[in-house]
């Protein structure tokens, strides 16, 4: 099988941070999925949503995803929402095994709070928003997982070295 690693889990888990890092210590390149659809379409995730709606943001993560099928030794970090489509989870598992990044409602607003990038926050960004938009998630999370790992107060280092060790 092609040696890819999706990386899911919700908004601020770390999934570009982990990526950016695996791609420098094991060479794997690193793909973006938000940054890739921002540069093919010339215009921000935001300007997307606000502009075409969600659901024509969510194509172009399937589209991506389709895309991505011949590529080998990649490390994908996914957009937040990419597993609640299980056409996307197939084409995911189809190339590659998949990765939860785990984090606590907590720990995930500490990293979102002071940016103003992702919509899906930008109106309630809340600690209490945040966990009942997660709690409605982890399912999705959970069943297109090969692996889960926790990312809460461990290193980048740590959380590298789990991924490639698991897998
Ligand atoms: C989303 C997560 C974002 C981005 C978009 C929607 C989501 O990506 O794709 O704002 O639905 O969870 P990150 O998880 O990289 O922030």
């Amino acid at each position: 099988m092609a040696q890819n690693i999706f990386l899911i889990g919700f908004m601020g888990a770390g999934k570009s941070t982990a990526a950016r890092a695996i791609s420098a210590r094991y060479g794997l390149r690193a793909i973006e999925m938000d940054e890739e659809i921002e540069a093919r379409q010339g215009r921000s995730v935001s300007q997307i949503f606000e502009e075409e709606g969600e659901p024509f943001f969510r194509d172009l993560e399937t589209q991506l995803l389709k895309s991505l099928q011949r590529e080998e030794n990649v490390v994908v970090s996914c957009g937040g929402g990419v597993p609640m489509r299980q056409e996307n989870v197939s084409l995911m598992r189809r190339c590659g095994t998949i990765v939860y990044l785990s984090a606590a409602p907590e720990t995930i607003y500490a990293r979102v709070k002071d940016t103003h990038t992702r919509p899906l926050l930008e109106e309630d960004m809340s600690p209490e928003h945040i966990r009942d938009l997660m709690s409605r998630r982890l399912r999705f999370y959970q069943d297109a997982a090969d692996v889960t790992i926790a990312t809460d107060g461990r290193s980048v280092d740590e959380i590298c070295q789990e991924i490639i060790n698991t897998i």
